[in-house]
């Protein structure tokens, strides 16, 4: 395996993934029922933006760097979600960028559960060490109540559904560099729902290939009469090639509103990230609610 987060820590495709892990968790907070965040593909957890891999491309500023200068001119209200997650991120130092362990670990409650799956025994080593520096208010997350392990997280929507609490976010973030990832990915969801129709599965994926794209999206949205919508963001234009122009983020079972809830933050986010003036953003239901 190659793909290693520390080179994309802090991008355009986390702003998006963690502006929208973040509303996922507040929308199921809005219920005392805990509920479990299963993180499939968790990564370090943080990332010093100062290591020579996060300094090569210098993703971070093109990502939180922009969106945190964009936030500090708007001349229009800052979306609340936004000004939350820039303070959670600075609260790790502007040295740091916390993955989406961290920010799940720092919001969830005391009747909440965390379970981080990594492949790689290098980075799962570093995801627990940093989880276990983490400071948690109070009232939140108990150690005893995250785990790590070194596994395949695709295994893990067997193996970890349906959660005891009967609620869940499960965050799928693949890196997309094996061939057949994208057909493991459908035979995991499918069998993710199997066992837990009523989660809320959120799979990261990279614009590029639209038509191609598109009909794998429709696959997986075909696998559940459920609700399902995408929500994407670009940095530049479309374009047929295999160029990355921006990220989506698929999600079964959206709580009610968070298509609701998103619309600002997305277009927040696209106004002040896009490298083109064309680049588009779209929040479209799949399978809408009944
Ligand atoms: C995009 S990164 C994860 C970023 C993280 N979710 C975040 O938002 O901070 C993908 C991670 O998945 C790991 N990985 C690759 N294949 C995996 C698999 N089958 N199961 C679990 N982890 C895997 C990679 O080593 C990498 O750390």
């Amino acid at each position: 395996m190659n793909y290693q987060h520390h080179f994309h820590a802090g991008n355009h495709a986390d702003v998006l993934k963690h502006l929208a892990l973040l509303q996922l968790i507040a929308l199921m907070e809005q219920k005392d029922a805990g509920f479990l965040v299963l993180d499939t593909h968790a990564g370090a957890g943080l990332y010093d933006l100062e290591a020579s891999e996060a300094r090569r491309g210098d993703e971070a500023e093109g990502g939180i760097g922009r969106l945190r200068a964009a936030s500090e001119n708007a001349d229009a209200a800052v979306p609340a979600l936004i000004r939350r997650y820039l303070g959670l991120v600075d609260g790790f130092g502007r040295r740091h960028y916390p993955g989406s362990p961290a920010l799940a670990v720092s919001t969830l409650r005391a009747q909440d559960r965390f379970v981080g799956v990594e492949m790689v025994p290098k980075v799962a080593r570093e995801l627990e060490r940093n989880l276990s520096g983490l400071a948690v208010p109070e009232d939140g997350l108990a150690p005893r109540r995250r785990t790590t392990r070194c596994d395949n997280g695709l295994a893990a929507l067997k193996s970890d559904l349906p959660p005891i609490e009967r609620r869940g976010i499960i965050l799928i973030d693949p890196p997309y560099e094996q061939a057949s990832e994208r057909e493991d990915i459908v035979l995991a969801i499918e069998a993710g729902l199997q066992r837990f129709a009523t989660g809320v599965f959120a799979l990261w994926y990279p614009i590029k290939q639209r038509a191609y794209l598109d009909r794998w999206l429709r696959r997986i949205a075909r696998l559940t009469p459920k609700p399902v919508l995408t929500i994407e963001n670009s940095i530049i234009r479309d374009e047929p090639g295999n160029r990355l122009t921006g990220s989506g983020l698929l999600v079964i079972n959206p709580p009610w509103q968070f298509d609701i809830a998103m619309a600002p933050v997305l277009e927040f986010i696209n106004r002040a990230l896009r490298e083109d003036d064309a680049a588009p953003a779209s929040i479209d239901w799949l399978n809408p609610p009944a």
